[in-house]
């Protein structure tokens, strides 16, 4: 095993949210750095958000991560997700961002 990407239902209680009811699906990523640099996170999170447009069609996908960390801020947009809003918290700034089926690239 070399990392993992997970699909989860975001706290309601967390900032950032694009869903009324919130509960949006959001995609996560950890590799271990010696796998880092070789675009297996960007083909995993690829495959997945594909997986997910046929299976729940239409539904957007959220993802946060710290601003200061620039490899997932290069790979959250790799992936096509956009800024929806930026926001404090865990003493950092989070940037908060939403991916629909078909709004841009994921390869
Ligand atoms: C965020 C994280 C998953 C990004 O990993 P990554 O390997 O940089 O991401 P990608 O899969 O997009 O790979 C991109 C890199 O692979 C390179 N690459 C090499 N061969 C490639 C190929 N065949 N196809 C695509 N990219 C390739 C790209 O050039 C790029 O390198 P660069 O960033 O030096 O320019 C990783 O840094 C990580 O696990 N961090 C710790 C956990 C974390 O911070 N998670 C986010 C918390 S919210």
């Amino acid at each position: 095993m070399i990392g993992m990407i997970t699909l989860d239902r975001r706290d309601a209680k967390r900032p950032g949210h694009v869903r009324p009811d919130a509960a949006e699906a959001e995609l996560g990523y950890m590799f271990l750095p010696e796998a880092w640099g070789c675009g297996y996170a960007a083909e995993a999170c690829a495959a997945a958000l594909d997986w997910f447009a046929g299976a729940l069609p239409g539904e957007p996908v959220v993802l946060c991560t710290q601003t200061a960390n620039d490899r997932s801020m290069r790979l959250a947009a790799k992936l096509g997700f956009t800024e929806v809003e930026r926001f404090e918290e865990y003493g950092a700034e989070q940037w908060f961002g939403a991916w629909c089926p078909g709004s841009g690239p994921r390869r």
